[in-house]
């Protein structure tokens, strides 16, 4: 399996508090069957900008100079979106903002105090016509989405991909939350599911336990997809395959 979405960088937000948490995280996570793993810091919050690439980098390599191969380490980003978004991505080395692994796909977070004039939909198409694939981070916590499932296939018609948490469909976030999001996936909506992890205990990392639940929900294919085959898609910089719905 492979994890597109984990706060591994030590003490950068509110994911890993320090570097030995770090790579504790991340060996849970290989013990656990992931082969790869993105860290993706939150990116351009009024309280994590982190944006100097060479700073990210470095910390990514000090992760991996403790962990070793296993799991295969990325760097992205979780990207907060803001009005000056698109700015940001047409200058992507001025910017620091990071797409996962270098690749066209964008993991990006929606507010969760309001969307105000924002229409993510007209923003998910702007970003297919500029070539970007952009991922939203789990829409089971974004008031605007989990309000209006309507919005997320508008926003899906558009282009937009989306990715749920893993505990979201192991009901650690309680059954609204599960039943939610196991709608998402009968209705085609989900192409990724992610551990969001922030540390050992809370919001651990792994994703055998949400693999083993979508595997009986929805069968052995979509949980494969989800977990497996889309987020493999990202490390190769391809287009993911049409939803198994
Ligand atoms: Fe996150």
């Amino acid at each position: 399996m492979i994890d597109i979405h984990a706060h591994v960088l030590p003490s950068i937000d509110d994911g890993a508090e320090n570097l030995k948490i770090a790579a504790a995280m991340c060996r849970f996570a290989a013990d656990d069957g992931c082969t790869a793993l993105l860290a993706t810091p939150h990116q351009r919050t009024p309280s994590w900008w982190n944006c100097d690439p060479r700073k990210l980098q470095r910390d990514l390599d000090e992760v991996r100079a403790e962990v070793g191969d296993t799991p295969r380490l990325y760097l992205g980003g979780e990207i907060r979106v803001d009005a000056s978004l698109l700015e940001a991505l047409g200058d992507i080395e001025g910017s620091g903002v990071q797409p996962l692994a270098g690749s066209r796909y964008l993991l990006l977070e929606l507010s969760r105090r309001g969307l105000g004039r924002l229409d993510p939909e007209a923003l998910a198409h702007e970003l297919r016509l500029l070539g970007w694939r952009p991922i939203f981070a789990h829409p089971e916590f974004i008031p605007d989405l989990s309000a209006s499932p309507r919005l997320i296939e508008k926003m899906a018609r558009s282009g937009a991909l989306f990715q749920l948490t893993a505990m979201s469909l192991t009901g650690g976030y309680g059954r609204k939350i599960q039943r939610f999001s196991e709608k998402l996936v009968a209705d085609g909506l989900v192409h990724f599911v992610a551990s969001d992890a922030h540390d050992l205990t809370r919001r651990p990392p792994g994703l055998r336990k949400v693999h083993d639940a979508l595997s009986r929900k929805f069968g052995r294919d979509r949980a494969d997809q989800l977990t497996m085959k889309n987020p493999g898609a990202i490390l190769a910089n391809r287009p993911i395959e049409a939803s198994a719905n």
